[in-house]
């Protein structure tokens, strides 16, 4: 009987105009229902109307990128109202967060759920950068999203990095100023950056309304826009790379005809040339990148199966985070104190590989390898333009095993270079080198000297810029964390190398 009622109401409900003038489609029964769905709901038009299958294999993506817009999301939702109860000033900022964790209702999960999505999404936006590499997704025509992603990689360390001051605690105070000291080692322009940065010589008042401005504003916004174009590129570049012979591959190319596409009735509908051509008044000839077709029975309506894929993933990701929120509470050291320095006084996580390298030198370690990291990694798709590949694993066996041996290898050979030096230190072995070979010859410029070497001896082998790819991306990796490891678990006072279970002697 209640049901009815309730079947009746409901139906009153969508037959309102004031309902219907909301929502123009009813909940979709049919296929042009599903489409119709898609193409007029404002959150939905981002989303292909239909999608291949090879996509929506977990395998394929790992959910990386839409797991990383997600926790923007989540960033959006938990930051503003945080907002509403802080202000960036040196007398309030600290007094805020406490009263966060002891007056606001709420605020401790809040400041909490905010603090863990932060740390993930960097984690989780460089995982969806190694899925992108390792598929080899970035080749034509994605080169310009792949550039496109490397700017959002940065711009999610520098807002998680401006966030990081906002507590004004001893490990915010302390970690800022190691992070933009860094900044400082740039020849010519560090000393600028620094003090655009902090609005002063030292981290003060100007620096935290500087941080707060970037935090808020000018990196959600600069990101909002790189994120809405990078979408659109992955849509006008043809949705994601595909195996050449997965079901619904890109279309053959002339040189390199792939099999037919099997269909349910036995043949497939579609040429082997399948790409539409367009020609505008003869002015212009090509191919468009969106109409390459695949056929139909290749591809399932977005709605449900992209569309409830995603509210899943949105749920899980928003219950972790509540549950990481309300288990774990984010650290809150001490108030600032610029007379006391903590002793480590250590950089954010995702820096503190870059401060390792910085603490064998500062030249070296923080500008000319993580300058050259950052180059090599925005043309790696205009040096490695080889087709082969796309949307496939490690391109094949051989980049299979040289990714495991590049990553093997300079994981292993990382922490040994920096034990040697520890060992034999060049400067008390050669008391009289002029320092600017101490600073030159250090485990980090060696280990990268010799990750180049290698890259380059594997294309000569191979004759592939693919392997060399590889063997370099891999060997960065490793390295990468390698040296965080070392930056977060084995460095104690005063930067000494010591075990996390050795009781640090100097303080
Ligand atoms: C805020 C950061 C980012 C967000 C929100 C984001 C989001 C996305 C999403 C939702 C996709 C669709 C496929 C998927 O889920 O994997 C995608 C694809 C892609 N992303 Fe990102 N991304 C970000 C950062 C990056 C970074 C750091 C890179 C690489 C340097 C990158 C390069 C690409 C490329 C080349 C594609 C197309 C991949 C394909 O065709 O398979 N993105 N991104």
């Amino acid at each position: 009987m209640t049901g009815t009622v309730g079947n009746r109401s409901a139906a009153w409900v969508k037959q309102n105009r004031l309902w219907r003038s909301v929502f123009r489609n009813p909940l979709p029964q049919d296929e042009l229902g599903r489409m119709a769905t898609m193409f007029t709901n404002f959150f939905l038009h981002i989303l292909p109307a239909r999608v291949n299958r090879y996509s929506l294999k977990l395998s394929a993506t790992w959910a990386l990128g839409a797991a990383s817009a997600i926790l923007f999301v989540l960033l959006f939702a938990t930051g503003i109202p945080l907002m509403f109860f802080y202000a960036p000033t040196v007398e309030r900022a600290y007094a805020d967060m406490k009263d966060l964790e002891f007056v606001v209702s709420y605020g401790l999960i809040l400041r909490n759920m905010h603090r863990w999505a932060a740390h993930g999404m960097v984690a989780i936006v460089f995982l969806h950068m190694v899925r992108v590499f390792y598929t080899g997704s970035y080749k034509p025509p994605r080169e310009f999203n792949w550039v496109l992603g490397v700017w959002l990689w940065l711009l999610t360390l520098f807002a998680s990095f401006t966030g990081y001051l906002l507590p004004w605690d001893q490990l915010a105070f302390w970690a800022i100023t190691v992070g933009t000291s860094i900044a400082g080692f740039a020849p010519v322009i560090g000393e600028k950056i620094r003090m655009v940065l902090l609005g002063g010589t030292a981290v003060g008042q100007g620096a935290l309304l500087r941080f707060y401005v970037l935090h808020v504003l000018v990196i959600p916004l600069l990101m909002m826009v790189l994120i809405a174009v990078h979408f659109w590129r992955v849509r006008k570049d043809g949705g994601l790379a595909r195996p050449e012979r997965a079901e619904g591959a890109r279309p053959a190319r002339a040189s390199n005809p792939s099999p037919p596409v099997s269909t349910a009735i036995g043949f497939s509908p579609f040429p082997p040339k399948a790409a539409k051509t367009y020609a505008l008044m003869e002015i212009a000839h090509g191919e468009t990148p969106l109409v390459s077709t695949q056929a139909p029975e290749e591809e399932l309506p977005a709605w449900p199966h992209l569309v409830f894929r995603l509210l899943v993933l949105f749920a899980g990701i928003v219950a972790a985070m509540a549950a990481a929120g309300y288990f774990f509470d984010a650290p809150l050291g001490e108030l600032a104190n610029p007379l006391r320095p903590e002793n480590p006084a250590k950089a954010p996580w995702y820096f503190l590989g870059l401060q390792e390298m910085v603490g064998y030198s500062a030249l070296a370690g923080g500008v000319v390898v993580p300058g050259l990291a950052i180059l090599a990694l925005l043309s790696i798709p205009y040096v490695d333009r080889e087709r082969d590949g796309e949307g496939v694993w490690f391109t094949s066996r051989r980049g299979t095993w040289l990714a495991l041996w590049s990553f093997l290898g300079t994981g292993t050979l990382a922490p040994l270079l920096t034990f040697l030096n520890l060992r034999f230190r060049p400067r008390r072995l050669y008391p009289d080198i002029p320092q600017y070979l101490v600073d030159l010859v250090n485990p980090a410029s060696v280990l990268t000297l010799l990750i180049i070497v290698a890259s380059l001896l594997v294309m000569w082998v191979t004759r592939s810029r693919r392997m060399a790819a590889i063997t370099l991306f891999s060997a960065f990796l490793a390295a990468y964390i390698v040296y965080t490891v070392i930056g977060v678990y084995l460095r104690g006072p005063n930067w000494i190398l010591m075990m996390p279970w050795q009781t640090p002697e100097v303080y």
